[in-house]
């Protein structure tokens, strides 16, 4: 009989010596939890396809943030749904508009947490693209104007750190400088650099309402075929001032969480998004996987990938299995 010299089994035998060889643990601190808020009062509006999840008005906002608190989740991520859309997303800039409120009712209630905001016009225009059209395209340059402005409103109301979202050319150098500008050079700056236009989103756009009308995001979004190319994104964002960089979505580009990593050793987030939760939850649902076992697989996978933060909607589910 053939006996191998070797055998890596002798490392697998029982769960004390798996812990100790293990490579990827995963943390409460990993994780940002993203939430949906929206205008009006006393409103709960919960997103069928995403459980466990729903439209906030801001006062209904607050348990739910104390919530994740308690859940030793340190981090939010805030989508805003205002009132009234309009062609350039007057909401985002106004400082009573709804992400402002929310910011301020947060740091407010909760000044522990650490409120991320996300920056993006797609929930703000009629037309729900990423920024003011010009010949029913988004026009790159009038839109870092309003970057700005967005930004400057939200840090005013107390965000601890952006997340710009909309792929826009020189938005990370625009925000940089318009922050610093104003004295928020304390800020940082969480670039979605490497965001693929994705179906991946779906749930999410029902959630935020922020489909677009016409058309698609292909023109400003990322080729899910194209790898070198978030490369140059990611570079980009760096020489511009990003702080830390992010891929989206995660589970299907594990390998570009990695060359990221492994190229720039940048602080690198992954977004685990609404429709790989989605998913895991449909097919949970219907008994043909195991719900907490693929969570717990998912998340660490994309951390052993080389993500040193995971926004995902499992935040506080995950964190009760830790
Ligand atoms: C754009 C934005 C999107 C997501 C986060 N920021 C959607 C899009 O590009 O259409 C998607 C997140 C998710 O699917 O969970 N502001």
């Amino acid at each position: 009989m053939f006996k191998p010299y070797y055998r890596l089994r002798r490392l697998r035998r029982c769960p004390q010596i798996r812990n100790m060889v293990r490579e990827t643990v995963l943390c409460r601190d990993d994780f940002i939890f993203p939430l949906f808020v929206i205008a009006g009062k006393n409103i709960v509006n919960p997103i069928s396809s995403m459980p466990g999840h729903s439209q906030l008005s801001v006062d209904r906002l607050i348990p739910e943030v104390k919530d994740v608190w308690k859940h030793g989740i340190q981090s939010v991520l805030l989508f805003g749904i205002p009132e009234h859309k309009d062609a350039v997303g007057s909401d985002a800039t106004s400082d009573k508009g709804i992400i402002a409120q929310a910011i301020r009712a947060i740091k407010d209630a909760v000044p522990e947490m650490y409120v991320v905001s996300d920056v993006c016009f797609c929930e703000y225009t009629d037309h729900g693209h990423c920024g003011p059209l010009k010949n029913g395209e988004v026009d790159n340059d009038a839109t870092l104007e309003l970057l700005v402005k967005q930004v400057l409103v939200q840090a005013r109301s107390g965000v601890d750190m952006v997340a710009p979202s909309g792929m826009m050319d020189g938005m990370i150098a625009a925000i940089r400088e318009g922050l610093d500008e104003s004295g928020f050079t304390h800020i940082p700056i969480m670039s979605y650099a490497a965001k693929y236009a994705s179906g991946f989103y779906g749930p999410f756009r029902v959630a935020a309402q922020s489909a677009p009308q016409f058309g698609d995001r292909k023109g400003y979004q990322m080729d899910p075929a194209n790898s070198n190319e978030a490369m140059r994104e990611v570079e980009q964002d760096i020489e511009e001032g990003a702080d830390i960089i992010m891929i989206k979505p995660a589970m299907a580009y594990l390998d570009v969480i990695y060359r990221v990593k492994t190229q720039y050793l940048m602080p690198t987030a992954a977004y685990q998004v609404s429709g790989e939760f989605s998913m895991i939850k449909a097919a949970a649902e219907r008994g043909w996987i195991d719900h907490d076992r693929i969570m717990l697989e998912t998340l660490t996978c994309i951390k052993r990938a080389g993500a040193d933060i995971i926004i995902t909607y499992f935040a506080k589910e995950v964190a009760d299995k830790l």
